[in-house]
């Protein structure tokens, strides 16, 4: 469909055991998950399920062993180039300040330094961190890394957005703050505020165009329910493994712009809550048990 951003259709991830080349162990089957473009979508399900698997395939990092990846409409060979990756784990590079660190990719497209640097200071002061330009990573808070990784995706302009879990390891309140950002962000802008602000374009975008391209597609994997429904259009949940794939989907009709503290006290969010963990709780117990075993 065109006028999907990302499609993932059929897919099927099966790894190899690191200890016994014969065994095989099919973390995802049969899943097709598409985002339309400008829309939020989440995925939810137990630890060591597969979203990151799935992640991963829609970056283009990972080949699935059956099933294809269609990106507005055309089949993906390769790595996503219209996607850009914030990974679960922290990716910037120690020995980079701040700024470099947002720098980098621009750099890497070509782009000349004064512009790079021009572009990212911008960025760095979109997402809050004007004057820390300089810092190297272990001089910045969990939050501020978080918030220099957001810049240097965003920085990119993508079209897909990809996150895995990205504010997983923060404290409540910073991560209640990054997803409003995000949100602000994602909308233009015009989230949260009353008045939009002539310098925020909807997510990404380098340059400034008031009123100009839509929003980005977001694909958000996380396994907190609460951030799922607060952030998304649309909620995603996973069976547990082995053999993953898509068990419920879930339209959040809440009304947008969104606060994610405030929002959690709307009755529907709390109806939408219940639903969906009954559909979860099953699976986060299964996944919970099989963690248990494989430690054993
Ligand atoms: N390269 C690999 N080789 C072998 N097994 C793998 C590989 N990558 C992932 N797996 C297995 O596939 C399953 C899914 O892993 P994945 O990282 O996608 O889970 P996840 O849902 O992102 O988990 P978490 O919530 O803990 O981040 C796990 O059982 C994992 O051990
Ligand atoms: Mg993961």
């Amino acid at each position: 469909m065109a006028d999907h951003a990302l499609e993932l259709l059929d897919i099927t991830c099966t790894f190899r055991a690191r200890d016994d080349a014969r065994q095989r162990y099919t973390a995802v089957a049969d899943t097709t998950l598409c985002v339309a473009a400008g829309e939020f979508v989440s995925v939810v399900g137990p630890t060591g399920c597969g979203k990151s698997t799935l992640l991963n395939v829609a970056a283009g990092l990972l080949e699935p062993s059956a099933g294809s990846v269609r990106v507005f409409g055309r089949p993906l060979a390769g790595i996503n180039a219209r996607a850009g990756y914030m990974f679960q784990s922290e990716a910037l590079m120690p020995w980079r300040s701040a700024l470099a660190n947002v720098m980098v990719g621009l750099q890497y497209r070509g782009m000349a330094e004064a512009e790079a640097r021009a572009q990212a200071t911008q960025w760095l002061a979109r997402v809050g961190l004007a004057g820390f330009e300089d810092r190297y990573p272990h001089q910045l808070s969990g939050g501020m890394r978080k918030r220099t990784a957001l810049a240097q995706t965003l920085a990119l302009d993508p079209d897909i957005i990809l996150m895995d879990e990205p504010f997983s390891a923060l404290d409540v309140q910073t991560r209640q703050l990054m997803e409003n950002e995000v949100l602000d962000l994602w909308a233009g802008g015009e989230g949260r505020r009353a008045a939009p602000s002539p310098e925020r374009t909807p997510l990404g975008g380098g340059h400034a165009v008031p009123g100009g391209r839509g929003r980005k597609a977001v694909l958000f994997i996380t396994h907190d329910l609460d951030e799922a429904i607060a952030m998304s259009d649309r909620v995603v949940v996973l069976s547990a493994g082995p053999a993953t794939h898509p068990i419920g989907e879930f339209v959040i009709d809440l009304p947008r712009p969104r606060d994610v503290a405030e929002v959690r006290m709307h009755p529907r969010f709390v109806e939408l809550h219940s639903q969906i963990w009954g559909v979860l709780r099953d699976e986060v117990l299964k996944g919970y048990a099989q963690q248990l075993q494989k430690a054993a």
